[in-house]
């Protein structure tokens, strides 16, 4: 059994994990770094947990050398990492600053030397705030800002980035960040908001394909999206539209618009007040085509009809005798298989790669100075074995991140979730491999012996 189950991931598939700037690099004030609406979100009074912000973070800015060694000490194929945007243009445009650039120059040549392939995110998450200040995603503007950033980094990096990654979850910056005010940049907008910020976002991700294809033409390149599987909560006919509606928030006001290059009709029947204004070419930009889709995907949701009927995407439903996370999400590992399956049946993307997927405990280090992690090693246990059979079921995956390879600034949870592999001490900024690390580390050694020895046998 277990052996079949080794065969299923070809040499070629590519296992790695993930982090982002903000979370993880810290020197928010180091050679010549423009402030980010993360950094200004997280100094508002009570917007962070503790107050914290990711100022000092992992320090990896300083530490890269030895992460990468970590990454080694694991087996890694590769490793995603972002681009943080005020780094290169610390007014988000016009004067390029070079030392932000030659840090990310050191990064990936470290990578390289170490055989591990580096897969760029230009943005996730840490708009410069001096664009904020005009509008951020809710300015057209701002996607022309983001296609100039990217032929900088395209430019100095594209000799050697094989793999990029646009944009990280547009759904998140949206929703809580410009109609809830949650996360940064804290805008409480509403719907009209959020669907404008979004469009925006596509927009840039649309005109970012086009300077990549353009400046690194052999290079790869796609989009991450946040996508949660929606179930509703019974057979009943209005459980059921209810989730209709939810998956079209979540999934489907995506999937559409990149696949296909629309915004799906019921959704935008429903938004009619806010939808947000489509010129012209807009939606051609949106959906040219991508080499591959990047999905993230933590957990499901479950959505039953709101009584009353006035909130017709229906209301959030905690599932009895299930499993949760520490940041309250489910364990819900065939919902990763099911989004798998119905992504590659309804948009048939080229290429998928889980850009991000793993789980939150509150670890802590016992005397022995050791991180038992039994819970999140099961996760990812159950996890990398749903999207094996997903695989198998014909699903062109190729390649897996874990999140995270470090704990980190987990955004407005300050340094309270924990979703690394590897355990931080905060106060000496110490990396503790945690009892995952090993797993992992032993998952991508066993792997690669049984996908050789089909090889051989084959
Ligand atoms: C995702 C983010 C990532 C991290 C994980 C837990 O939404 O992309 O930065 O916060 O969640």
């Amino acid at each position: 059994m277990q052996n079949t189950r080794e065969c299923r991931f070809p040499g070629n598939f590519v296992w790695g994990a993930a982090t982002a700037a903000y979370q993880v690099e810290g020197a928010a004030h180091e050679d010549g770094r423009g402030e980010s609406i993360w950094d200004r979100f997280s100094n508002t009074p009570g917007k962070v947990r503790n107050g914290e912000s990711g100022e000092i973070a992992c320090d990896h800015y300083h530490r890269y050398r030895e992460d990468v060694a970590l990454m080694r000490e694991l087996g890694l194929d590769a490793y995603r990492f972002s681009i943080a945007w005020p780094r290169i243009l610390p007014m988000g445009r016009g004067a390029v600053n070079e030392k932000g650039l030659d840090f990310y120059d050191r990064l990936v040549d470290e990578l390289l030397d170490s055989g591990i392939e580096p897969f760029v995110t230009l943005y996730h998450w840490d708009l410069p705030q001096a664009l904020e200040d005009e509008g951020g995603w809710t300015n057209r503007a701002t996607a022309d800002a983001f296609a100039a950033y990217t032929h900088v980094v395209v430019r100095r990096l594209g000799d050697r980035v094989r793999h990029w990654i646009t944009l990280n979850e547009p759904w998140v910056v949206a929703w809580p960040g410009y109609a809830l005010g949650v996360l940064a940049p804290g805008r409480d907008g509403g719907e009209a908001a959020a669907l404008q910020a979004i469009h925006v976002q596509l927009l840039a991700h649309g005109k970012g394909m086009e300077v990549i294809r353009g400046a690194a033409p052999e290079a790869q390149a796609g989009i991450t999206l946040n996508l949660t599987p929606i179930y509703p909560a019974s057979e009943a006919e209005d459980d059921v539209r209810s989730a209709r509606y939810t998956d079209g928030r979540e999934n489907r006001w995506f999937l559409d618009a990149v696949f296909t290059g629309h915004y799906p009709d019921d959704m935008l029947e429903l938004w009619r007040e806010h939808v947000p204004s489509i010129e012209g070419r807009d939606m051609d930009t949106i959906s040219m085509p991508i080499d591959f889709l990047g999905i993230n995907n933590y957990s499901r949701g479950v959505v039953r009809a709101d009584p009353t009927g006035r909130n017709k995407l229906g209301l959030d439903v905690r599932p009895e005798n299930a499993k949760f996370t520490d940041t309250g999400w489910e364990v819900y590992p065939d919902g990763i298989f099911d989004l798998l399956e119905r992504v590659r049946r309804e948009y048939g993307p080229r290429r998928i790669y889980i850009t991000e997927n793993g789980a939150a405990f509150p670890d802590v280090r016992s005397h022995d100075g050791q991180v038992h992690d039994p819970e999140r090693v099961q996760y990812l246990e159950w996890y990398t074995d749903s999207i094996g059979r997903a695989l198998e079921g014909g699903v062109p995956l190729a390649g897996y991140f874990v999140w995270s390879l470090l704990d980190n600034f987990e955004w407005a949870h300050g340094y309270w979730k924990r979703f690394g592999i590897t355990y931080l001490e905060y106060s000496t900024l110490e990396r503790v491999p945690k009892a995952s690390f090993q797993w992992y580390r032993s998952f991508i050694t066993r792997r690669k012996a049984a996908a050789k020895e089909t090889q051989r046998v084959g």
